[in-house]
């Protein structure tokens, strides 16, 4: 007899077949009737899979009485309730450190992207507005201050990219971290006045809820630009439209938003503004690391040993 799993949500690049090798999977999200197959599954249920985007709450937590295990296919678990799975003796794993490198080069790229103009030079080229002038001068990258919110593992390995452009770096996180040598902003908006750009890559949840707001993006100021690819909710995303209506706030380029996949309107048409799809980890080597270490922790634990990544 295969352990039942409950998967919570699908993740592009999830290697579905050999989760359901090991395992018989129950997948709710691709249930018609949710409560029905909640309701005849729950009892047998001791493992679940979930995804840096979805939610197992309290509730979800409380119906599943054989519940041993919550394996996250994400790097964050901002809605996962850690508290209410450990209190029942839940362990609950993610995917640190295989998607570094992803999430790093898309900011990267996202910086570039927005500070230069691609996204809106290829709109210019497209729509055949090049044959009638040229595109407004952009933003020099290479030289410039950059501000990191979070020196987390993948600050880090951002902080290591940005090196080739001959960045100026410093970072604001709740602590100083003690091994890195770049400069420290135990305030944000400090951080934000100093810099060219401010990146955020921190983790979600309540304690980094509005983290950036509206004080800071104005002291990032009209040639300053935001790029988020930490979680939609760090920014006040009210605020960002605001700034970047009134021109106090220079650009944005962002991969996750408040109420994903719902992206404000008023950020459609703005051309200084670079928008994707919460695609940070979203390559197909990335994925397969990502699945691959979920299914290793479920299976670590169902054979009695101890899980590769627990949170
Ligand atoms: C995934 C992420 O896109 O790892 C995370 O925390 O945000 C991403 O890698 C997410 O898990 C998709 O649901």
């Amino acid at each position: 007899m295969k352990v039942e799993i409950l998967s919570v949500a699908n993740i592009a690049g999830m290697p579905f077949e050999r989760l359901e090798r090991e395992f018989t999977v129950h997948k709710l999200w691709q249930a018609e009737d949710r409560t029905k197959l909640l309701a005849e599954v729950a009892p047998r249920i001791r493992g679940i899979q979930a995804t840096g985007s979805a939610t197992v709450d309290a509730a979800t937590i409380d119906r599943l009485p054989k519940l041993e295990i919550i394996a996250c296919c994400g790097v964050g678990y901002d809605g996962i309730d850690v508290a209410a799975a450990k209190r029942r003796n839940i362990v609950v794993t993610n995917t640190p450190d295989v998607l570094n490198d992803c999430v790093a080069d898309l900011g990267i790229g996202l910086l570039i992207a927005a500070a230069r103009g691609i996204a809106t030079g290829d709109r210019f080229v497209r729509s055949g507005k090049w044959l009638a002038g040229n595109l407004p001068l952009q933003a020099k990258v290479s030289g410039k201050r950059l501000g990191i919110v979070g020196m987390g593992r993948i600050g880090r390995v951002i902080a290591k990219r940005v090196a080739g452009f001959d960045m100026q770096i410093a970072y604001h996180a709740r602590r100083r971290v003690p091994d890195v040598p770049f400069r420290y902003y135990e305030k944000l908006v400090d951080l934000a006045r100093d810099s060219d750009f401010l990146l955020a890559i921190v983790p979600g949840g309540k304690d980094t809820r509005q983290l950036v707001d509206e004080a800071v993006l104005r002291a990032l100021g009209p040639k300053g630009i935001l790029v988020n690819i930490a979680r939609g909710p760090v920014v006040d995303e009210g605020a960002l439209v605001r700034c970047l209506q009134e021109g106090a706030l220079g650009g944005a380029a962002l991969d996750v938003f408040e109420d994903e996949p719902k992206v404000p309107e008023a950020l459609w048409k703005m051309d200084n503004v670079v928008l994707v799809p919460h695609i940070g980890s979203a390559t197909r080597e990335t994925r397969a690391a990502m699945g691959n270490l979920t299914i290793d922790n479920l299976v670590a634990h169902f054979s009695g040993k101890p899980v590769l990544t627990p949170v």
